[in-house]
């Protein structure tokens, strides 16, 4: 309801005692009316959606109640937090680089920061755009003065690494940018220790974008040669949105100490960021319920550890492309190329993903995702995603939702092929 203009002319006499709250506002040089509210209760569903979009995805309950908590940002408490969430993430990003930063703000504030700092006016860049999210990249570096090139791959294919080869040799770039998981096309660029090093051949540095692979799928960040990854906490780590984290190699933080100037963004200012997480001391006051939620998120990838994480999210994801084909319905893009943390079905003829997403949601309360101008629609398989009961659930739900809309869809054998799939697993994983 739009805020409504009082009518008061204010040299009305009033009694502040006795005067209707409306007329105390207006007394005191207030136009604006206070706004009508529903009550959050009113407009959240009674029973929350299950998310198995492309993000964010639930989060544990560890993960909930240390989002609930505030303290001070610059206390001993802090600090010590901020210690551990620094060496939880080297081992997650699997660096030994001390320079590892949060950023608050989302996973494009981590991308931006990654720009902001290692691209100035006339840097030359080459981006890798397999669709939405590879294109923010050199979007941002355009932004801030970047010779931006882009080398465009076909929808639904990762970079061919000849065709990188020899535009990195015609363009000779100081930065390349990648996203090592292309969500909005479901790509994955699985050479991305390849591409580093045809990166690396020509002195180029390499910028990865993490933010729905870091903890699922393998990558090591050191042994690939990788100078800055970036990611977001509400994708594979299962915590919320909004504190986002970014590791830069020896490299990287060398080049940001050779600016010719400050970066144009203060918040996103490594130098700055560096006064917080190196110094204990104020850059900006930190999202401090975010950053525990992050360090829950982090012990809770460490307690499981990579290996298991990792095959948990394979196996999980393989299960579930599996039991989609057996419903009837395809994959989307080349089989060499497919993302696991965010599956794409491409949808039969006739049918309207942005129906099937409305259904699916209204229906049976579990949400996913459309996309990004592609005829898909996406299934989430990033951490708390890649369970047993939300597989279930979400292939009833899906199937049904198909069924529903007309598709001809065999939900039985999917069912049983989901079985089938996760019997492999051991049970303790999912
Ligand atoms: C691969 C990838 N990069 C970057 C982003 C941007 O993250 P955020 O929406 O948190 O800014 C997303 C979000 O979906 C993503 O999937």
């Amino acid at each position: 309801m739009p805020n409504t203009v009082l009518a008061f002319r204010s040299d009305q006499p009033h009694d502040a005692a006795r005067a209707p709250a409306a007329a105390v506002a207006a007394a005191a040089g207030m136009r604006i009316a206070q706004p009508h509210i529903e009550p959050l209760d009113a407009l959240l569903p009674a029973e929350p959606l299950l998310m198995m979009g492309a993000g964010p995805v639930p989060i544990p309950a560890r993960v909930a109640h240390a989002n609930s908590i505030v303290i001070n940002h610059l206390g001993d408490t802090m600090a010590r937090i901020i210690g551990q969430v620094q060496s939880m993430a080297r081992y997650v990003f699997q660096t030994e680089s001390p320079w590892i930063l949060g950023v608050a703000g989302p996973g494009s504030a981590a991308m931006e920061m990654s720009i902001t700092n290692l691209v100035w006016p006339g840097t030359k860049v080459l981006s890798i755009c397999n669709g939405y999210f590879s294109g923010r990249f050199a979007e941002m570096a355009r932004r801030v003065g970047g010779d931006v090139t882009t080398l465009d791959v076909p929808p639904g294919e990762s970079v061919d690494l000849g065709e990188l080869e020899a535009m990195l040799a015609r363009v000779r770039p100081t930065v390349l940018t990648v996203a090592h998981g292309e969500t909005s096309s479901t790509t994955f660029n699985a050479h991305l220790a390849q591409i580093a090093r045809l990166a690396r051949a020509v002195d180029c540095l390499v910028v990865a974008d993490a933010v729905c692979t870091l903890s699922t799928t393998p990558l090591l960040m050191d042994d690939w040669g990788i100078d800055a990854v970036v990611t977001g906490g509400q994708k594979g780590l299962s915590s919320i949105p909004g504190v986002s984290l970014i590791a830069l190699s020896q490299r990287a933080w060398d080049r940001i100490e050779s600016r010719p100037a400050d970066p144009p963004h203060w918040c996103l200012d490594a130098k700055l960021a560096a006064q917080f997480w190196h110094h204990a001391s104020y850059h900006y006051t930190a999202p401090v319920s975010g950053i525990l939620a992050l360090h829950e998120a982090l012990h809770l990838v460490c307690q499981e550890t990579l290996e298991r994480r990792f095959t948990r999210h394979l196996s999980c994801s393989t299960a579930m492309q599996r039991a989609i084909e057996a419903l009837g319905l395809n994959l989307y893009g080349r089989a060499d190329s497919r993302l696991h943390s965010v599956i794409g079905i491409e949808m039969p003829a006739g049918i309207d993903r942005r129906q099937v997403c409305a259904h699916i949601s209204q229906r049976y309360r579990v949400e996913i995702s459309g996309s990004f101008g592609l005829d898909i629609v996406r299934i989430g398989q990033m951490g708390e995603q890649c369970r047993a009961h939300n597989l279930f659930r979400t292939l009833h739900a899906f199937g049904s939702t198909m069924r529903d809309l007309g598709a001809a869809v065999d939900l039985p054998a999917a069912a049983a092929e989901l079985e089938r799939s996760l019997q492999h697993m051991p049970y303790d994983a999912i």
